[in-house]
């Protein structure tokens, strides 16, 4: 009787733990992966290699599938009508998909990320957009020019914490404010650091309990505890004049209730730098390893040498139109390391390749992945700015199947300024120094899905003032 009743149990007990952790689920639905630890799913293994995973359970699974992981599902769709679905259908949401990282890494509330996102993302994209960027080289190469005269004569440095060094202060300054709280070396060194563990464990901050992570969580709170003040420099400072204002004081106009303002700081810190700079680190790595990539860029830039030198270098956005090359070198990198995934909720349940997408899944398409089909990008893995002549860049349209900035109506509102300030970065570098690369360009690491890949191994540049 023992027996029969302990069988019992463990027969309902397994049932129970089944449809808890692996809910029941129509026929229709993607091949799923689910690995064999319950909540954690395939986790393990995805995590270790996240775009090798995504390439292998192509080839085994199709072009739709699903992984299970840390309690969610994610279906990837990874062909064309997938990526038109991802892009259009009205049965998938990015502000559900997002709010939870959202919460975990700037804890911003739910109830105050939905109130404020989508007037936060108007706001921006109006201030961001090209006719109202006109005014931004001026300051951003007084900037660039001022951070790197930190850079000396010459010298030798991973190119990585080159580009880092310059770009952080000078897009600070740019957005926030000028010195509002990068005021000496010393201080710039110490925002810069705590950025940099923020930014270092962020895509793993969305998802584990801050218990995990602790440099993590010390530097969070550094920079919160910074961006207090901002908040108080930023509104005694902020002008009645629209057009003087900056990014971050317009952010604070638009913000209904002012409690999580440092919040919303450090998530458009975090925004602004986290794919800017390995952008700048990788479109510089491509130029500099390709010699005749380099002598094209260096043809563009020289009329702007012969008129002003390398000391003062003043870039206006007439100047930048004359180096289309540099624009097409930065979006062809854009495109060979955009990030491993972007993600939207689905709402309602839909349909793909006849498989049914359930409410509740996160759907998730590889912008790394789209950028390697040949159909969209002939000789897809090889390094081809003259393939972005096609693109109607005059009009912002840019080519068919590029999603590294999103897809659809949620595309990043900073896209343009981010192009901009890369192309005057490596204008104003190039005009100053010579600068030669030390270690072949390294290979993109295989690890992470959020944002713009790392280098495999270094990459050290040297470099000398042009005489
Ligand atoms: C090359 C550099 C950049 C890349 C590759 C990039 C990429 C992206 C991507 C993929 C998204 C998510 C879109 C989606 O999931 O559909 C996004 C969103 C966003 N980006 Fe960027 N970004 C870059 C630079 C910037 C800069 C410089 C800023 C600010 C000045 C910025 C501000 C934002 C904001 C605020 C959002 C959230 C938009 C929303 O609420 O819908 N980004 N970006």
């Amino acid at each position: 009787m023992e027996i029969i009743l302990a069988l019992l149990f463990t027969v309902v007990l397994g049932f129970v733990v089944k449809h808890i952790f692996f809910p029941f689920r129509n026929v229709n639905e993607p091949p799923c992966i689910r690995g064999c630890i319950p909540w954690f799913g395939a986790a393990f293994k995805f995590g270790k290699a996240p775009l090798e995973f995504i390439k292998q359970a192509r080839l085994k699974y199709g072009p739709v599938f699903t992984v299970y992981m840390l309690g969610k599902r994610y279906t990837f769709v990874t062909d064309e009508e997938g990526f038109q679905a991802f892009c259009t259908s009205k049965d998938v949401d990015f502000e559900q998909a997002v709010q939870q990282s959202v919460q975990h890494t700037a804890s911003i509330p739910e109830e105050i990320f939905y109130k404020n996102r989508s007037r936060l993302y108007i706001m921006m994209k109006g201030r961001l957009s090209t006719s109202n960027l006109q005014h931004m080289p001026r300051s951003l190469c007084q900037e660039l020019q001022k951070h790197m005269e930190d850079l000396g004569h010459e010298g030798t440095e991973e190119l990585r914490d080159l580009v880092r060094h310059i770009m952080f202060p000078s897009t600070v300054n740019t957005l926030f404010g000028k010195d509002i709280f990068l005021t000496t070396r010393d201080n710039v060194k110490e925002f810069e650091e705590h950025y940099q563990n923020f930014d270092d464990d962020f895509e793993y901050a969305t998802q584990l309990p801050k218990y995990f992570l602790k440099k993590w969580s010390k530097s969070k709170k550094w920079l919160l505890k910074s961006f207090e003040k901002v908040v108080l420099h930023a509104e005694e400072t902020n002008p009645s004049d629209d057009s003087s204002k900056t990014l971050w004081q317009h952010v604070l106009d638009t913000l209904q209730g002012k409690t999580f303002s440092a919040n919303y700081g450090l998530l458009l810190l975090w925004a602004s730098q986290a794919n800017a700079i390995p952008v700048s680190f990788w479109t510089l790595a491509f130029i500099l390893s390709q010699p005749s990539v380099y002598k094209k860029v260096m043809d563009e830039l020289e009329p702007v040498y012969r008129k002003s030198g390398k000391e003062n270098i003043q870039l206006s956005e007439d100047d930048l139109k004359k180096f289309p090359f540099i624009k097409w070198c930065i979006l062809e990198t854009i495109r060979l390391r955009a990030p491993g995934a972007i993600i939207k909720k689905v709402i309602t349940p839909m349909t793909i390749q006849n498989f049914v997408i359930p409410a509740g899944d996160l759907l998730a398409l590889s912008p790394y992945w789209i950028h390697r089909n040949p159909k969209y990008f002939p000789e897809p893995n090889t390094f081809k700015p003259d393939r972005w002549k096609e693109a109607n860049l005059e009009k912002n349209v840019s080519l068919e199947g590029f999603v590294a900035f999103g897809g659809g109506g949620h595309q990043c509102p900073g896209r343009w300024f981010a192009i901009m300030e890369i192309q005057i970065l490596v204008a104003m570098l190039l005009c100053k120094y010579e600068c030669h690369l030390l270690d072949p360009l390294p290979k993109e690491s295989l690890l992470h899905l959020v944002g713009t890949q790392q280098p495999e191994g270094p990459c050290r540049i040297q470099y000398k003032l042009r005489i």
